[in-house]
């Protein structure tokens, strides 16, 4: 039990790490959350900072979702909970990291939307789904050009590809996260949510597109 509370915790610690924020300010001198959309993630971080700085802080915070859901495999290995529980612990590990992320502790509990975490957490669980939800997410951020959109997209259709037979036959638990984090993403671009209606959400210059 020990073992599996102190993983549960590290899981919250990096999914805390504020990656954005942290770069923003070490690299440029600036606090994220005061430019852009002052959102504290990867979006926001190439709008304001530029491509390298953006990149580095997408594959760090898909890097924490996915190595904090990986804890659950310690948990099995050191013996600590059964194999067939993996699949809860990874779901609680990973939720603990997205919560890091969104309420971060090193960050006075301001933190991203969850996006990036999101994506790494469900890279440990179901990747093959993941694949086509960023597929959907790169088809709908080519039409709008909305990242916050193609995120809220994607989220659902996690949730919503649950229900075909082909991907997760049996698996309610994937189903109910699936909504649940949906629902999350959804509430973490209520911002977005607001200016998308509103006609002044930002939209990514895509190949030229301003
Ligand atoms: O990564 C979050 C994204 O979906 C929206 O970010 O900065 O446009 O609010 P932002």
């Amino acid at each position: 039990l020990p073992l599996v509370l102190g993983l549960l915790a590290a899981a919250y610690l990096i999914g805390s790490i504020p990656t954005a924020l942290w770069v923003g300010r070490r690299f440029f001198g600036i606090d994220i959350r005061e430019h852009g959309s002052g959102n504290s993630g990867a979006t926001n971080t190439f709008r304001v900072l530029g491509k390298k700085p953006g990149s580095a802080v997408m594959a760090f915070d898909v890097f924490k979702g996915w190595a904090a859901t990986s804890l659950a495999s310690v948990m099995v290995s050191q013996g600590a909970i059964r194999p067939d529980q993996l699949l809860y612990f990874q779901l609680a590990c990973g939720v603990l990291a997205v919560l890091g992320h969104i309420f971060p502790i090193y960050a006075g509990f301001r933190g991203g939307k969850g996006v990036a975490t999101v994506l790494g957490m469900m890279l440990a669980i179901a990747p093959g789904t993941v694949g086509i939800c960023l597929l959907i997410f790169l088809l709908v951020l080519f039409i709008s050009r909305y990242v916050s959109l193609s995120s809220m997209t994607a989220g659902v259709a996690f949730a919503l590809l649950q229900l075909l037979p082909p991907f997760r036959p049996d698996n309610s638990l994937l189903l109910v996260f699936g909504f649940v984090l949906a629902g999350l993403l959804i509430y973490t671009h209520r911002a977005n949510i607001g200016r998308l209606r509103a006609g002044t959400e930002s939209r990514v210059p895509l190949f030229g597109r301003k």
